[in-house]
């Protein structure tokens, strides 16, 4: 009779102190305290042994009694705490929307690309497609059907990076491969611009690097003749440079698959006020044997295609003096350059 009373104040006693416990920490020091390896409930479990076995009997189902009464406060306890953490924390932890914002650091877009998107969208303004071509080519593509002749300096090592374990393959030299590609999968009328790296072994230095970007275009239509490429051509300049009155000539050049052929030139009044005739772009209307490799009558179709050497209009246009900066990813640069979306 003795036992169960001290039971009965053992586990009233204990349950108090549960009823007190206001945290996860004091609930799990109780629990270590009664059920853990050296706690008193463990412990009286242990020394049950000891006992008569009458005794044994008795005293284990009352100190059972009790480990099974706790064990069930314990975790009605931990539920109410929980439920009380939850509910402070949906308290505390509301949103104030009238703090002043954090000062927020967003990512800007490179120069380079910014520059590119603004070409597409004034090209796109005017009819034309977006198309891509392989960075890897193959000489056909990038000589042969483009009307070079196989004496053409450009086909030598020394300006082009062929592929050492791959014949007649080599890194595109530019970005005119698009155009045969684009024929032999379409036919005209169309208007394409082709975006894209292209390499040539050029000296690093700080106009020149061996990669770099051009922009190409190809319009092919009856009726097209040069006028309308010069129109074309000098419009877009003057757009780029945001200069209405930008001075554009057209000066006669070569291109194997062009005739004629023409190099356009902007008039550029650099820092210091100076004047300054440069070259911003290759042009010209489409050779015929450049239209028989791709099965078109010349008869019947003409047209024009250009060439813009990418980083040289972002050069020009923002007063860069070193190509390298584009590539360097200079943080500071990368500011002040960077634009928004
Ligand atoms: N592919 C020429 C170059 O790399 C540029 C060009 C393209 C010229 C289209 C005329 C027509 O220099």
């Amino acid at each position: 009779m003795t036992e169960t009373l001290d039971f009965q104040i053992f586990t009233q006693t204990w349950k108090i102190a549960l009823q007190d416990c206001a945290d996860a920490q004091s609930l799990e020091d109780i629990r270590l305290q009664l059920l853990g390896k050296t706690g008193l409930i463990t412990l009286q479990l242990k020394e049950l042994g000891k006992l008569s076995p009458d005794l044994r009997r008795e005293q284990g189902a009352l100190l059972n009694a009790a480990r099974d009464e706790l064990t069930q406060c314990l975790a009605n306890r931990k539920v109410v705490l929980e439920q009380q953490g939850l509910a402070e924390r949906l308290r505390s932890e509301t949103l104030d929307v009238t703090l002043p914002a954090r000062p927020h650091k967003s990512g800007k877009i490179h120069l380079f690309t910014k520059v590119i998107q603004d070409i597409h969208t004034y090209f796109c303004d005017l009819g034309f497609q977006t198309i891509e071509g392989p960075e890897v080519e193959d000489e056909h593509h990038n000589f042969d059907a483009l009307n070079f002749q196989s004496h053409h300096p450009a086909r030598h090592e020394h300006d082009t990076f062929y592929l050492k374990d791959m014949p007649g393959w080599l890194l595109r030299t530019h970005t005119s491969t698009t155009q045969i590609r684009t024929l032999k999968l379409q036919q005209p009328p169309l208007r394409i611009i082709s975006t894209g790296r292209v390499y040539r072994s050029d000296d690093l230095d700080a106009t020149h690097t061996p990669m770099f970007h051009q922009l190409e275009g190809l319009v092919l239509e009856p009726g097209i003749h040069i006028g309308h490429l010069k129109g074309c051509l000098t419009d877009f300049c003057r757009h780029f440079f945001n200069n209405k009155d930008l001075q554009v000539r057209f000066r006669p050049s070569f291109f194997p698959f062009t005739e004629p052929s023409m190099e356009v030139d902007i008039l550029y009044t650099n820092t210091k006020g100076e004047k300054k005739w440069l070259e911003v772009l290759g042009s010209g209307m489409v050779h015929p044997n450049v239209l028989r490799h791709c099965s078109i009558d010349a008869e019947v179709v003409q047209g024009f295609a250009f060439g813009i050497g990418v980083e040289r209009l972002v050069m020009l246009k923002y007063g860069l003096t070193d190509i390298r900066q584009l590539y360097h990813s200079d943080q500071r640069w990368l500011d002040h350059y960077g634009q928004g979306c």
